[in-house]
């Protein structure tokens, strides 16, 4: 594990979020000011979450409409049935930091 600069803080809107290269990619989202990262990559195909629909502190997969929960990672509802990782993120000199 280890600190990774994400992004800057104004780089994500709030409802927003971003896909971070990393080897698994992850998604950082913005929250109402608040940041979480997951797994980029939808459990049930291979869509990009960063590219889903935010609503709330859940994002809904573009592809086939499967809701995770971007505290937790947990799966909501179906296609998908496997929790998404998530990673620890902090916030510091304007910027996003994340623990992967
Ligand atoms: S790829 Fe995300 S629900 Fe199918």
């Amino acid at each position: 594990m280890a600190w990774v600069r994400a992004c800057g803080v104004s780089e994500i809107k709030p409802g927003e979020a971003v896909r971070i290269d990393a080897e698994p990619p992850v998604a950082v989202f913005n929250i109402d000011g608040e940041f979480f990262a997951t797994a980029d990559t939808c459990t049930h195909e291979e869509a990009s979450l960063a590219d889903g629909y935010v609503d709330g502190a859940q994002v809904e997969c573009a592809w086939h409409f499967a809701k995770f929960c971007l505290r937790t990672g947990r799966a909501l509802s179906l296609p998908a049935t496997e929790d998404l990782a998530t990673y620890r993120v902090r916030v510091a000199d304007d910027a996003v930091f994340i623990d992967i």
